[in-house]
């Protein structure tokens, strides 16, 4: 009896996952919709728009809920409003299965500098060590932003946002860290992050 009540329970809560992470699902609405300015398979078609490859998949989420009740401002709201709980996950998975790729550095003497605050954090200022929050290599973790491999133009605007307050979700820890940012960092740590595989 026993036995055969878990099959049937382990059975109902595998069939409400999938449904949940449905796949194909996520994958029709990349094709409808998220594809023209994220790419296919989250490479980003521009360097304007955020790469999604390899993205934590609870992260996406939360910026998608985000997004829907406009606690984040953007053009991302009207794509986000109609999209479910299930689609929001489903498409959390699915960029987060896509293979990230990093940009070749142009600017290696630059990229350093970035480098040494990603690592350290400045002490003179103030500024926490980056990696402390978004881990050695950047990959982040399963609620916080992967780095690794996003591009510059998009990591200095984020900056700027949480710097003058445009972007204001959860913005307390990334605003203080932010605020506290040259330009000139900003820029290099923009030019290191790009970089990192
Ligand atoms: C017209 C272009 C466009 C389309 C289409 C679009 N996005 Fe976006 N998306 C953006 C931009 C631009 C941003 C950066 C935030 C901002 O400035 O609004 C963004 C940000 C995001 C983020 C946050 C990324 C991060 O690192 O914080 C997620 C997640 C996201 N989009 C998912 C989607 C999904 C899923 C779809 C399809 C339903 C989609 N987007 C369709 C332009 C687009
Ligand atoms: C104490 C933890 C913490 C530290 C230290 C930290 N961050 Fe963050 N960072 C966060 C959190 C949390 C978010 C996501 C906020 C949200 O949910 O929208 C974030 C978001 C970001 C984003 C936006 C990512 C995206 O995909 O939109 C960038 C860029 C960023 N951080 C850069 C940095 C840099 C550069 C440093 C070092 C100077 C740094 N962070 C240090 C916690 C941290």
């Amino acid at each position: 009896m026993y036995p055969l009540l878990t099959a049937i329970l382990g059975l109902t809560i595998f069939s409400t996952a999938s449904l949940a992470s449905s796949p194909e699902r996520a994958e029709q609405i990349v094709n409808e919709r998220c594809h023209l300015c994220h790419g296919k398979n989250g490479e980003a078609s521009s360097a304007i728009y955020p790469r999604l490859a390899g993205q934590n998949a609870d992260y996406i989420v939360k910026q998608l809920t985000d997004f829907q009740l406009g606690q984040r401002k953007g053009t991302m709201n009207e794509m986000a409003k109609d999209l479910t709980k299930d689609e929001m996950v489903a498409l959390g998975f699915y960029f987060a299965a896509k293979p990230p790729k990093s940009h070749r550095v142009r600017d290696q003497e630059f990229a350093a500098v970035g480098a040494y605050l990603y690592k350290n954090g400045n002490s003179f200022s103030g500024i926490p060590a980056c990696q402390s929050c978004h881990g050695a290599n950047g990959y982040g973790t399963a609620t916080l932003p992967r780095l690794a491999g996003q591009h510059k133009r998009y990591v200095v605007e984020q900056l700027q946002a949480f710097y003058n307050g445009a972007r204001t979700n959860d913005h307390a820890i990334m605003h203080s860290i932010a605020s506290k940012l040259t330009e000139f960092e900003m820029q290099a740590l923009a030019q290191y992050i790009s970089g990192i595989e």
